[in-house]
């Protein structure tokens, strides 16, 4: 049986909204093992699990009156279960119990401020002087109040901003508490969690090692494992719970493009081969890799090239060690979930992403993915917890076809040694100013143009180096960072004094979208 099967939990149904996630994490972090279900997918479901204690109706982008019935198991607001419904989900709540929904006059998007009518359960705490400010983003508002409901709040443009049917237990908010906008809002999912549902906590990075662990040991018994290690934070983690559970039963397979950051590949050696003593197949196929990538500058056809020579070069390691029976990948929660957010599926058509843990499944091998339940920051925690350190966990995310798709136009290995130092000096000077962790991901990138310079007197004709780092949740969205200037001058000034071939240092300003994060 699985760990999540046995564990009391929310159930998270997803409306489409842009925060749905969100609303999981914030659940997870205050210790609460939860899951997000598409609205469709449980139309027509006649059972539900008995763990589920609460449950939590997301935001969409639908509306109540038009869609005249929304795919949803209805059934579900009959369990007697706690149910917390916000935005959309308030108004489905309002619908289907009685009440009438309509399109604002106004419509509310931003700060607002609501104000408290009514003592509740859900909003203990949650205001200061009877108002609080919350983040709102809707067009329709719940008119008229459900039978055997009592309004809460109410803001300027929503007269039933938050509403309970007490007896119940069923609430609904118009604001978003999921969000970082919304002043105190984790209070409001603390409330509904713990003194609404009555759960305790569950769900804590040391109790998943544990069952983690345990798990793998049961499904993996006396087979071997072989798990494809890039450095990366979610393959590291993989690779190190599966070490600590299966011990020599695991091999590594690393493979060096030669498109790596600089001194990755001895961080990887030192770390996994020489530290942990993990079994650990280093290959290095820089040159192949070069020779492949000889004159190529489409961006998908370098994307293609890299991912299938990673796929070969693996399998032909993976055949030499024998009775091989299960392949370890890194996949993680969101990759599962079914309703990503309209960002999510865009962002996924745009390029064609290369991901070592994106194996054939020709392979016949059968998988072991034991991150597939967590989200990215609850793998840095638990990579914490089984004794990676700090220097891997926090690692910025670094593309499958690396430092390719860095260099528009064509690579070569003059390129990608300026690179891996500009990369160097950039990412070191996060580091030693503190500002590596507040940005989500930063690198040096080079453009394939020359442009004139004068040096010491003398004019010089070289690369630009790009610089960008960004801010951002999960990828799909992105900010540029705001540097001072001293801190970009003193970046620019190491770039071009102790680089040959770079001339001229560009910031990044654009953010994502219109642009995306990589260059190409
Ligand atoms: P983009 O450029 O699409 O990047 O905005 C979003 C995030 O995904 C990373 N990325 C990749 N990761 N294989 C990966 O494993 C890939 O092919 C790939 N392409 C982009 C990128 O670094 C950023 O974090």
């Amino acid at each position: 049986m699985r760990l999540e099967d046995t564990l009391n939990k929310i159930l998270i149904v997803d409306f489409g909204s842009q925060f749905t996630q969100l609303i999981a994490r914030k659940i997870r972090e205050l210790g609460i093992y939860c899951e997000i279900i598409s609205h469709k997918s449980i139309e027509k479901r006649k059972n539900f699990d008995k763990n589920i204690k609460g449950i939590v109706l997301s935001g969409g982008p639908l509306n109540v009156y038009e869609n005249k019935k929304v795919k949803f198991n209805y059934n579900l607001l009959k369990l007697e279960i706690p149910v917390l419904g916000i935005c959309f989900g308030h108004q489905i709540i309002s619908k289907v119990m009685g009440g009438k929904v309509k399109s604002s006059k106004f419509r509310e998007f931003g700060l607002a401020e609501v104000k408290e009518i009514k003592k509740s359960k859900l909003t203990k705490n949650f205001f200061s002087n009877k108002k609080n400010n919350v983040w709102m983003s809707h067009a329709d508002q719940v008119t008229k109040l459900p039978k055997n409901f009592n309004v809460i709040a109410k803001s300027k443009n929503s007269k039933m901003c938050i509403i309970e049917n007490k007896k119940k237990n069923m609430f609904g908010i118009q604001f978003h508490p999921e969000v970082s906008h919304t002043n105190k809002g984790k209070i409001i999912l603390r409330n509904f969690i713990f003194s609404i549902c009555k759960l305790t906590k569950n769900w804590s990075a040391s109790d998943q090692k544990k069952k983690l662990v345990s798990e793998v040991r049961d499904i993996v018994g006396n087979s071997k494992v072989i798990c494809a290690l890039s450095g990366g934070v979610d393959s590291s983690v993989v690779a190190k719970l599966l070490s600590n559970a299966i011990g020599k039963k695991l091999t590594c397979i690393f493979v060096n493009t030669g498109l790596l950051r600089k001194g990755e590949e001895k961080q990887v050696i030192n770390t996994f081969k020489k530290r942990f003593k993990i079994n650990l197949i280093y290959v290095n196929a820089e040159n192949l890799f070069l020779s492949k990538l000889k004159n190529i500058s489409d961006p998908e056809r370098k994307r293609k090239i890299i991912g299938n020579l990673f796929i070969k070069i693996f399998e032909k390691y993976a055949k030499k060690i024998k009775k091989v029976k299960f392949l370890a990948q890194g996949t993680l929660y969101p990759d599962l979930i079914e309703s990503k957010s309209v960002t999510g599926s865009q962002t996924s058509k745009i390029k064609s992403h290369h991901n070592v843990g994106g194996l054939p499944k020709k392979m016949k091998l059968k998988l072991v993915e034991p991150l597939k339940y967590l989200f990215k920051d609850e793998v840095r925690k638990l990579g914490l917890e089984i004794g990676l350190n700090k220097e891997i966990i926090s690692r910025h995310p670094f593309p499958g076809p690396g430092l390719a798709i860095r260099m528009p136009g064509n690579i070569s290995k003059e390129k990608i040694k300026i690179l891996k130092e500009a990369d160097n000096y950039f990412i070191k000077s996060l580091k030693d100013n503190n500002l590596y962790d507040k940005i989500w991901q930063a690198y040096a990138a080079l453009l394939p143009v020359k442009t004139v310079g004068v040096m010491g007197d003398n004019r010089t004709y070289e690369y630009v180096c790009l610089l960008r780092a960004i801010t951002s949740e999960d990828g799909m969205t992105a900010d540029f960072f705001q540097f001072n200037k001293t801190f970009m001058q003193s970046v620019s000034n190491q770039i071009i004094n102790n680089i040959r071939g770079v001339n001229r240092v560009v910031y990044d300003i654009t953010s994502k979208p219109p642009s995306t994060i990589e260059l190409e």
